[in-house]
């Protein structure tokens, strides 16, 4: 009987710790995973906060909303990895305040910081795409 237990629990202790060490991964790791549902919403399909998608397509022609629904919102929507949350005022003014303000935070989001990719995966938004996307998602001018 004892015999049998430990016959049971051994793969059972093998499989736990396989488990745990799966679940360990980087920033990186994580936001590669994530990169199809990210994908997934820029469709415009049915994805919780997506509804500033409803406003993009409609050609080339980039708006503010058109950028944020296409490339921003997968991670600012929800706040996915630490990023500062579409309409919290208060969270963007807060790295503003530390960083030179508005022209600071642009060009942390033109080179990238952490796990914030450069230009936010929008490679041929201009500079003036790209602040008036963080314009939208702060409300800060
Ligand atoms: C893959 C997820 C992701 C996408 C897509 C993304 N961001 Fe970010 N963003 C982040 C994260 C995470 C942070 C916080 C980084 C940190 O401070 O560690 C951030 C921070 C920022 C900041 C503040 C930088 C600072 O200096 O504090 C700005 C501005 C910004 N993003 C703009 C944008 C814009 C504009 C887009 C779309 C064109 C965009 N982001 C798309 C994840 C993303």
């Amino acid at each position: 009987m004892n015999l049998i237990m430990k016959m049971l629990a051994a793969p059972a202790t093998v499989l736990a710790l396989w488990a745990v060490s799966a679940q360990a991964a980087t920033n990186d790791d994580i936001a590669k995973r994530l990169e199809p549902v990210g994908q997934v919403c820029v469709q415009g399909q049915e994805c919780k906060g997506m509804e500033v998608a409803a406003t993009a397509g409609g050609g080339d022609a980039k708006t503010p909303d058109s950028i944020i629904a296409k490339h921003c919102n997968a991670c600012h929507g929800s706040g996915l990895l630490g990023a500062p949350k579409i309409g919290d005022t208060a969270a963007w003014k807060e790295r503003a305040d530390h960083q030179g303000g508005l022209d600071g935070i642009l060009a942390k989001a033109i080179t990238g910081i952490n796990a914030m990719p450069p230009k936010g995966t929008c490679a041929d938004c201009t500079d003036a795409d790209l602040k008036g996307a963080i314009e939208k998602m702060s409300g800060l001018k």
